[in-house]
């Protein structure tokens, strides 16, 4: 990249956002090495949000999974296990942290808006300003099986309940007005009279009536991130969204394409371009040379692509149980089977792999590749690899083209895999004027430079 490149860019003076996504139990964080910690202790979860605070990060992110993942009656282990829910986990984090927000996956469609409103507010409280609510509307089927509610709803359904469920929660939120507890010793009544609405709705999902429980935190309200990446769900954030937890952040023009994207729905919202802030998940490898980067990487990806891994891997793609297969020999010689998802909760299956596994035979013929060798060049792939100078070029890059506001980074190893990116990456971006040098504000809508939340008035009383 030249020095021209940088002068002539749609934002000169952007600076990067990061955020932690702690994943909790699945193959891409190194759970077998010997490094590695609990994902589940409390110390795990207290080092990584410090290391991020340490680092000026905006946020500590936690997913949502209600349900284990299963194929033909096994818990599928390449994905997430072990999840302690997320808003008991953050609130234990709000007293060893000071600064760094807390976000929560939560989804609209197996919860209740005046129960989650009031929880995510409590959290919000708890931590002086600093909770987020990353909505999703999860997927369907499988999760519902927990609840008596079982597949109740489809895609579009999904979407619209979460419309419903948002503007109810803001209307709870909202309850309160500015300034409406008196707290002094001298006034009758602990909220100001007047100060307290009571919310009524009824809609095609929601009947309620009450009386929110809990006044306004320090940034008004919960920051609000979305996740989802169909059409309904890109509608959804640019009417609601803070922040979008995007899938689009590796390649440069598919990360410009997504935030255009974004932008164009923004603009058709009435909402202006620069309201909200996308953090695609990432994960990124650091090393002192290009070399040292690529050979960290290459070790990285053999612990997370084990034999196993590889052919849990291939066996979702084939539809095939291959557990009993050489990982380290060729590729089935079957054709896949197309699979109508059945016996796969939530393991995602591939709708036609035939051209998939075409694509990966002919590749792995011409290379001489094994089958787990196939799956570490061309299965999921993700992330960045690079020094610590390289990385922060080309992340600045991408945010001054406006491709990205930052990144949410997923550490492969826990509890210290976030070290080397805050002692190493930081500093070169904060030399380069493209990050903080130290928090200014204390909320999380501070912290991402949002625009206030709403601030509803007190009525005649
Ligand atoms: C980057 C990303 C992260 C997501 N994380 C979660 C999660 O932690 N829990 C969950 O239930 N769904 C998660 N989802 C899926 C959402 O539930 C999503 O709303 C669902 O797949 C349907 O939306 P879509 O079809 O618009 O993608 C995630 C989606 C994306 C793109």
């Amino acid at each position: 990249m030249t020095r021209t490149d940088l002068a002539d860019v749609p934002r000169p003076d952007a600076r990067l956002h990061f955020g932690v996504f702690f994943q909790g139990v699945n193959h891409w964080t190194i759970w077998s090495d010997p490094a590695s910690g609990s994902q589940i202790a409390p110390a795990s979860f207290r080092r990584v949000a410090q290391t991020a605070e340490r680092g000026l990060f905006d946020a500590f992110f936690l997913g949502d999974g209600l349900r284990l993942r299963e194929v033909d009656g096994r818990i599928h282990e390449l994905d997430v296990a072990g999840r302690p829910d997320s808003i008991t986990q953050l609130s234990a984090l709000a007293a060893v942290t000071d600064r760094i927000g807390l976000v929560s996956t939560s989804n609209t469609t197996f919860n209740e808006p005046g129960d989650l409103a009031r929880r995510l507010s409590g959290l919000d409280l708890l931590s002086r300003g600093r909770a987020g609510w990353n909505v999703v509307t999860t997927d369907n089927a499988w999760t519902g099986a927990n609840f008596r509610r079982g597949g109740f709803l489809d895609h579009a359904d999904r979407y619209r309940r979460a419309e419903e469920f948002l503007t109810t929660a803001r209307a709870i939120w909202d309850g309160w007005a500015d300034g409406a507890v008196a707290g002094t010793a001298d006034v009758r009544s602990w909220s100001v009279p007047g100060a307290v609405s009571r919310v009524r709705h009824s809609g095609a999902q929601f009947d309620l009536d009450l009386v929110p429980t809990l006044p306004r935190s320090a940034q008004g309200h919960p920051v609000i991130f979305q996740a989802g990446d169909s059409a309904d769900g890109r509608a959804f954030a640019a009417r609601h969204a803070d922040v979008i937890f995007s899938a689009h952040g590796t390649e440069f023009d598919d990360a410009l394409a997504f935030a255009e994207d974004i932008r164009r729905r923004l603009r058709a919202a009435g909402r202006p371009e620069d309201d909200l802030r996308i953090l695609p998940g990432t994960e990124i490898i650091i090393g002192a040379t290009e070399k040292e980067a690529e050979e960290k990487a290459r070790w990285v990806r053999l612990e997370q692509v084990t034999p196993a891994t590889a052919l849990g891997i291939a066996g979702l793609l084939w539809g095939i149980d291959l557990s009993e297969r050489d990982a380290e020999g060729p590729l089935p010689a079957e054709d896949p089977v197309v699979v109508e998802n059945t016996g796969a909760f939530g393991a995602r299956r591939i709708a036609d792999p035939r051209a998939v596994v075409a694509e990966w035979r002919a590749k792995a013929e011409a290379n001489g590749w094994s089958l787990r060798e196939t799956v570490i060049e061309l299965g999921p792939q993700r992330g960045h690899v690079g020094t610590p100078a390289g990385l922060a070029e080309k992340f600045i890059r991408f945010a001054r083209h406006g491709a990205i506001d930052g990144f949410n980074i997923s550490p492969y190893l826990i509890p210290d895999g976030l070290d080397d990116i805050v002692d190493l990456l930081v500093p070169e971006l904060q030399e380069r004027g493209a990050y903080r040098s130290a928090y200014t504000g204390t909320t999380l809508r501070e912290h991402l430079g949002l625009r206030e939340a709403r601030r509803p008035q007190a009525r005649e009383s």
